[in-house]
């Protein structure tokens, strides 16, 4: 059985590799990556799933960050599933579980980068993000957002800029900083 969980530090190796085998080494040149690079995920918000051999077979994770007005959102991405288990559900049970986490710990909004087809299930759309931009090139029509408190994204505009908590390892690694917990979160991310 599939089992959707906090994603843990020892998971990140196949995590990376999953990712690599799903959207290759481009998914480094993203707009996207922009927003996530340097950052911690949003706390909460980084989940895998693994099968019965514990093998990490999903991933999905949300960050945080802010509209051009100051208005707060998470940035969903990326979502992957193992290519073999594709097209049996995962993907959908790591979107909900991931939205209904980031509604539990009182996010209002979500944004993303993605297929309007796919996403659109899960209630995303282009208008909630149509005056929205990303830090990078981006395809407009896969600029979607998805309001888990309705309104949240009435009037938000601008560019988005990262907000989440600073990636601190280079500094820990350097005996700057001895935050033990942040370094975990860290190798999870
Ligand atoms: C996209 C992805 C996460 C979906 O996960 P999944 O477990 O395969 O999806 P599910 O089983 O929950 O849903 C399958 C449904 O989604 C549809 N679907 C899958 N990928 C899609 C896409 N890129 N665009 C439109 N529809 C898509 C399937 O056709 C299927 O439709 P149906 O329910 O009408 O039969 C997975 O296919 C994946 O990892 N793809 C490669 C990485 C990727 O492209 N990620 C981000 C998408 S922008």
């Amino acid at each position: 059985m599939i089992q959707i969980r906090d994603e843990i530090a020892s998971d990140v190796a196949a995590r990376e590799r999953l990712l690599d085998a799903c959207f290759g080494p481009g998914r480094f040149l993203k707009s996207s990556q922009r927003l996530r690079e340097g950052r911690l995920p949003a706390e909460g918000l980084a989940l895998a799933a693994t099968d019965d051999e514990s093998r990490l077979v999903g991933t999905v994770r949300l960050w945080d960050v802010e509209t051009g007005c100051g208005r707060p959102a998470l940035l969903l991405g990326p979502l992957a599933v193992d290519p073999a288990l594709q097209g049996a559900g995962l993907g959908g049970r790591l979107m909900r579980a991931a939205l209904a986490r980031a509604a539990g710990l009182g996010h209002a909004a979500v944004l993303l980068v993605g297929d309007a087809p796919y996403y659109a299930r899960f209630g995303f759309a282009p208008e909630k993000a149509a005056a929205l931009f990303m830090p990078g090139p981006f395809e407009r029509e896969r600029f979607l957002g998805l309001e888990l408190t309705p309104g949240a994204l009435a009037g938000a505009a601008g560019t988005l800029r990262p907000t989440g908590a600073p990636d601190i390892v280079p500094l820990v690694a350097q005996g700057a900083v001895g935050a033990d917990a942040a370094a975990a979160r860290r190798q999870a991310a």
